[in-house]
């Protein structure tokens, strides 16, 4: 059952009042995660984990985009996961091409837009022809942009960002008292998107773990303790309820 909203009636949702006009923060991030938990209160390999967080990404980019979201970024593997175990490295390495050979058509059917933002140079081979190939083949949509943070760090991020804007210094483009906010954040991966208007972290971590730290500095945050792959569509919902009785001031009254 749906109401006014098109929210589907849940017990979740039900206990919460939905306003009529809820509004849809049009920049969401999320950082996924829990897995390794989740995998093993089940007494399962953490890997097994990550294949469910998988599945749980499938459903929250079809809600997303019928909530109609605009940006979802998901911080997929973070620029200090190198240090896990080789074979979850790799078991995560293989994830994007997975999770594309079985969605990629209805992702291009949807008009969704695949984005990846991180160090890619980094990643395997095979991560990077999976990831290269659906964002060319949703080059051309218009729809939900799903943006990966992949082999992502902030701090990286920022480097990188530092390093370019003195490049441009040193050749004399740019003075250094031309260097103002819009131009760091258009020295970043993130430089197309706006900020996040809503932050999501699953698992009951209350940190970013270096995640668009330069970004979320007005986004508003929500920590919920369910592990991802325990994330459904009605928690997506009540963060957006969440969000609506937030009140944004960005430093003004
Ligand atoms: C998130 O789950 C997925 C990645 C960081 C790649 P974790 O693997 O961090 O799960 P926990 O935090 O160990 O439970
Ligand atoms: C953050 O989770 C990275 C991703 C979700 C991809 P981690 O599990 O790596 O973060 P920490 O180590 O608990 O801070
Ligand atoms: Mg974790």
């Amino acid at each position: 059952m749906l109401d006014k909203l098109g929210f589907r009636k849940t017990k979740a949702t039900d206990q919460f009042n939905i306003e009529d006009n809820l509004e849809i923060p049009s920049h969401v991030a999320i950082i996924m995660d829990g897995n390794g938990r989740w995998a093993k209160n089940k007494n399962l390999p953490r890997v097994a984990g990550h294949h469910e967080g998988m599945k749980v990404v499938k459903k929250i980019v079809r809600e997303a985009d019928r909530l109609g979201i605009e940006i979802l970024t998901l911080y997929a593997f973070s620029t200090e996961n190198w240090k896990r175990p080789k074979d979850e490295v790799d078991f995560l390495m293989k994830l994007p091409g997975q999770f594309l050979t079985s969605y990629l058509k209805e992702l291009i059917e949807k008009n969704v837009q695949v984005r990846v933002m991180g160090d890619e140079s980094r990643l395997p081979e095979h991560t990077r022809a999976a990831v290269n190939q659906a964002k060319e083949q949703t080059a051309n949509n218009t729809g939900l942009i799903l943006n990966f943070a992949l082999n992502y760090g902030s701090r990286h991020e920022l480097t990188m960002a530092m390093r370019t804007l003195a490049a441009e210094v040193q050749i004399g483009e740019l003075k250094p008292e031309e260097i103002d906010e819009s131009k760091i954040s258009g020295a970043l991966l993130s430089h197309a998107y706006p900020d996040p208007d809503l932050l999501i972290r699953t698992s009951g971590e209350l940190r970013l773990s270096n995640f668009m730290l330069w970004q979320l500095a007005y986004t508003e945050l929500i920590f919920t303790d369910v592990y991802w792959p325990d994330f459904s569509e009605s928690h997506l919902q009540q963060a957006i309820q969440h969000y609506n009785r937030r009140s944004r001031r960005f430093g003004g009254v």
